[in-house]
């Protein structure tokens, strides 16, 4: 699927953008399918939609059908500083009626390989077999400025049969135990959102939506929804790099 691009002046617009996103896919899919299945990223990059979902968006949305998964987490407890989980409760969950019951954390506290496991029976109770996990109606990732995404890192395996994968890895100060969802998940997805800000971005996402296919060295490569949109929003930092014929391929309007 070819990804659609569209550029913002700042991280302040991109995630207007993205928080009116979330609003109509929600209620396009509680419409169609009667609930909304989102997973959120972690990092950054997200923490102004979280604030903008909390603020404009609590009446606006039909949280009690809402249910809310994480594409990745860090391996720490729920309420350790480092954890996707407590961000997005902190920013976000704890200012929305979305129930309790709705909110599917990966359970950093387990060691890796056990809250791997745990997560994929999560997402297979969420599915309608085959496959064995749910389609998501719409998935948040960031990309890391070495081109990774959730937790799929430069260098490892691109073919993959699981779902979800136990991780080590070592990006800046971040834990290095994680837990993440495979390109198998995102890529059967409604919709995939990308979000990246900034001039460090901007060499390796130039690299990524290039004609030059590296899913091994650039995992974001990986993500290609088969029957859903790729759309990438980005802020003109992060646009730098951008081939004229890139831009001019990929942006809508
Ligand atoms: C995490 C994310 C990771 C993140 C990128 C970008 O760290 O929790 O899973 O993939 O989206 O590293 O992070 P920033 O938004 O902080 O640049």
């Amino acid at each position: 699927m070819k990804p659609k691009l569209r550029i913002f002046d700042d991280l302040e617009n991109i995630s207007k953008h993205a928080a009116n996103i979330f609003s109509k896919q929600a209620a396009r899919s509680i419409v169609e399918r009667g609930q909304f299945l989102v997973a959120l990223n972690g990092g950054g990059t997200p923490t102004r939609l979280f604030q903008l979902l909390a603020a404009d968006f609590h009446d606006k949305v039909e949280w009690a059908k809402v249910h809310v998964f994480w594409g990745d987490e860090r391996c720490v407890p729920p309420d350790d500083s480092g954890s996707s989980y407590g961000q997005a409760r902190e920013l976000l969950l704890s200012h929305v009626s979305v129930p309790e019951s709705n909110i599917h954390r990966i359970k950093g506290e387990l060691p890796p390989v056990e809250a791997a496991k745990e997560y994929a029976l999560l997402l297979k109770e969420f599915a309608s077999p085959p496959p064995d996990w749910l389609r998501f109606d719409l998935i948040y990732l960031g990309m890391g400025e070495d081109g990774h995404t959730a937790s799929l890192f430069p260098g490892s395996p691109v073919h993959v049969m699981e779902a979800v994968l136990p991780v080590t890895a070592h990006y800046q100060d971040r834990p290095a135990n994680r837990v993440t969802l495979t390109q198998l998940v995102f890529n059967s997805a409604h919709m995939v959102i990308f979000m990246a800000a900034g001039e460090k971005k901007a060499s390796t996402l130039a690299e990524v939506l290039s004609d030059r296919y590296n899913p091994e060295l650039y995992p974001a490569q990986r993500i290609d929804p088969k029957d859903g949109d790729l759309i990438w929003l980005v802020d003109k930092d992060a646009a730098g790099k951008l081939p004229k014929k890139i831009t001019r391929k990929y942006c809508e309007g």
